[in-house]
């Protein structure tokens, strides 16, 4: 495409041309995202809205109402239904290794009290590499198919899940209620064949089948998702009337029954020896499958100890997936540059020549901090053999899953003569405040604090982030344009951008890449999210230690923003009731529990955070549900010797029924739970008049529950 110079142009040339754009362009949006069938390059394209923007600076009378610069070019993520899942759709946590599973075993023989030698089955099954679906029929028929989304909130894909052929659309002698879980994925033969009518047709190539899966599903034209060969494989539920069966095993089979494609895969295994075993025959058939797997998932078969069992906050205790090994490869190292994260943390990072590893392209990888370039870990000790990376290295590359990729190795054989080793900076790259090295501390950090560009802007990242404030249209790349242009410094800023740029001289919809529709979907959604719950504010403020499962504790025990800043201020003096309230959180360590009192103390840090609320209207944490719970709120300590549960099997019931676990009885305590040989803690608790049951009295409290 070649084109004259706009400034050889008179508005009437312009203003045709423009209108040659904007038509020009509807036509290729809709080729590209609603027919799927694009006709120009995605180079052409980039071309042609640099073009229309070029004119559009150079006459911005000119500018049309269907200007292009106001659509945005990716596929409308608002196009598709919200569904809120009626039992979250949960991850799973990850092995590597035979230790890592042998651990995984020993950590549910013992919260289930059963001895080393005792019989304990497993199911194993492939891990397909694929995206997650829930599937409800309701008397018999499909009634919703939604994708996981965060886990909690996904989204309406019905008339597309409809066409797939191995997703049934009636069922017979099925519960009233079933939610069928399970991945929707591509051959590897499909793939093939979509991506060579991709190129014949000019379109869109896609990276890998779990991509081209993903997107075929993600489409707002059901009859796009039907001319790609989707496939489902079921290995879960969610909600259900009543039980599929007594075991995994047997629940899966009755899936198979009512018509659903279960992986032929799927072993009993009975111990870790024999899940190992199944492992490799996995492993090793993995190339031969004709789909993309990732790792094998092991699950307890018995449903009583999955339910005994139970979850942490996003993965459950009773299955793991022991992943593959990471796929490797050599390349150069070019640069080392050094990013600065939210919390000060100085990480740098490897600039390599691209390389592509399992599939994708990769030109960076972390190198975790100075020690790790160094060749020593953070205890003194050396790793690969203590040798030290330096920019000019060959350096052995890894990913594994989605995870960043990793720098593994040096091929000291290949080092450049002139190598010298890497002098870690002492100050920090964005703002020139020294780096500082805490004792305890893995990495150095910038002190800039607040007058940190960098910080100030990765906050800001973090605060926008998707399980933060989330806000449509305000991700990333905005958040860093609009701190270079001094519109936002703060996350309260971002609340008063209409207040500050929607009319009078300086306003959004002129700046380039936005326009008046643009602008104003901004603000609204802005405005949407000032409505927003006390777990996600905690989280967004970006607070060392502090993550999104502990922001939603800390949430779900203070109840409300006043509560919880006021328990910050009482808790100042790290020494006190707030600070031991604070501290016997569980899942809140000493760790957490400081930086989270001393930014709350921090007199710049609290500044932000009270002009923020007061753009903000907090919601009070709704509690777990609780119906019905007689121990909701209350403080139970347990002692002596439990027979029929572990202690922690105890203390993550209670906690579930909303009781807080204490160790040791005090004025507070509600209620003793003691079992045979309880000593001091009982004697304790009589003379304090404090409720006390045995095991059975505690049982028989919480049954039916
Ligand atoms: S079980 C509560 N089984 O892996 C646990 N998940 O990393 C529910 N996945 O979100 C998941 N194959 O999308 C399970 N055989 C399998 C799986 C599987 C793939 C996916 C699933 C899940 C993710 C977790």
């Amino acid at each position: 495409m070649a084109f004259s110079s706009v400034d050889t142009l008179d508005e009437k040339e312009a203003g045709a041309e423009l209108a040659r754009l904007a038509d020009l362009l509807a036509k290729a949006n809709a080729a590209y995202h609603t027919e799927d069938n694009p006709f120009i390059s995605d180079a052409e394209y980039d071309a042609l809205k640099a073009r229309n923007a070029e004119l559009e600076a150079r006459f911005p009378q000119l500018k049309r109402p269907d200007s292009p610069s106001d659509t945005v070019g990716a596929a409308p993520s608002d196009g598709f239904a919200k569904v809120t899942h009626e039992i979250a759709m949960l991850s799973l946590s990850n092995g590597f290794d035979q230790s890592d599973i042998e651990d995984f075993d020993q950590r549910i023989r013992k919260f289930l009290g059963l001895g080393t030698s005792a019989r304990l089955d497993y199911t194993a099954e492939p891990k397909i590499d694929g995206l997650s679906l829930s599937l409800r029929y309701e008397n018999g028929a499909l009634v919703q198919a939604a994708t996981r989304g965060d886990g909690s909130v996904g989204e309406n894909v019905t008339a597309n899940a409809r066409t797939i052929s191995d997703i049934p659309q009636t069922l017979t002698d099925a519960p009233d209620v079933l939610e069928v879980r399970g991945e929707v994925y591509m051959s590897h033969e499909d793939f093939d064949a979509l991506n060579q009518n991709q190129k014949n047709r000019g379109g869109k190539l896609f990276a890998n089948p779990r991509n081209a899966a993903a997107g075929s599903l993600r489409q707002l034209d059901p009859e796009i998702t039907r001319s790609r060969p989707l496939k489902f494989f079921a290995y879960a539920w969610g909600a259900l009337s009543e039980p599929l069966g007594e075991t995994q095993t047997a629940s899966l089979a009755r899936l198979n029954a009512l018509g659903f494609v279960t992986n032929p895969m799927t072993r009993l295994c009975a111990g870790t020896a024999e899940l190992l075993s199944h492992y490799t025959k996995i492993e090793q058939a993995r190339a031969t499958l004709g789909y993309d797997i990732d790792g094998v998932v092991y699950k307890v078969d018995d449903l009583s100890f999955q339910r005994r069992l139970g979850f942490r906050s996003t993965t459950p205790r009773w299955a793991i997936a022991h992943k593959f090994p990471a796929e490797l490869a050599w390349t150069r190292l070019e640069a080392i540059d050094i990013q600065v994260g939210r919390t000060g943390a100085m990480s740098p990072v490897a600039r390599l020549h691209p390389v592509t590893v399992g599939g994708v392209v990769v030109s960076n990888a972390t190198l975790h901090n100075e020690d790790y370039i160094a060749g020593k870990d953070n205890k003194g000790g050396t790793i690969r053999g203590g040798k030290d990376i330096r920019v000019g290295d060959w350096v052995q590359v890894y990913r594994a899953g989605d995870v960043i990729p990793k720098v593994a190795d040096v091929d000291l054989s290949k080092r450049p003569k002139d190598a010298t080793p890497f002098a870690f900076p002492e100050t920090c790259p964005q703002c020139n405040s020294a780096a500082i090295r805490e004792e305890g501390d893995a990495v150095r950090r910038c002190t800039g604090g607040l007058i940190c560009p960098a910080q100030a802007v990765e906050k800001l990242k973090h605060f926008v982030s998707r399980a933060a404030f989330d806000i449509e249209g305000l991700g990333s790349k905005q958040v860093e344009q609009f701190y270079a242009d001094g519109w936002i410094k703060e996350p309260a800023d971002i609340f008063l951008l209409r207040e500050g740029f929607g009319s009078g001289v300086r306003q959004l919809k002129n700046r380039e890449g936005w326009g008046e529709k643009s602008a104003s979907n901004l603000f609204d959604a802005i405005d949407d999210k000032r409505r927003i719950s006390l777990g996600r504010l905690i989280f967004a403020l970006g607070i060392r230690h502090v993550g999104e499962a502990a922001s939603n504790l800390l949430a779900q025990h203070y109840g409300s923003f006043a509560a919880f800043e006021k328990a910050m201020n009482d808790a100042q003096e790290l020494c006190g009731p707030a600070w031991e309230d604070l501290i016997g959180i569980d899942g809140v360590g000493e760790v957490m529990a400081t930086s989270l009192v001393r930014s709350m103390g921090q007199p710049a840090e609290r500044g932000s955070i009270d002009r923020l609320v007061a753009q903000l209207d907090v919601q009070d944490a709704a509690r777990p549900k609780l119906e019905g719970s007689p121990v909701a709120g209350k403080t139970v300590v347990f002692t002596g010797t439990l027979e029929k549960m572990t202690r922690a099997e105890a203390k993550a019931r209670a906690e579930a029924l909303g009781a807080k676990v204490s160790g040791s009885v005090s004025a507070k305590t509600d209620l003793l739970v003691a079992g045979p040989g309880a000593g001091s803690k009982a004697q304790k608790a009589a003379q304090l008049g404090i409720e006390t049951l045995d095991e059975d009295g505690w049982l028989e409290l919480i049954a039916g529950i």
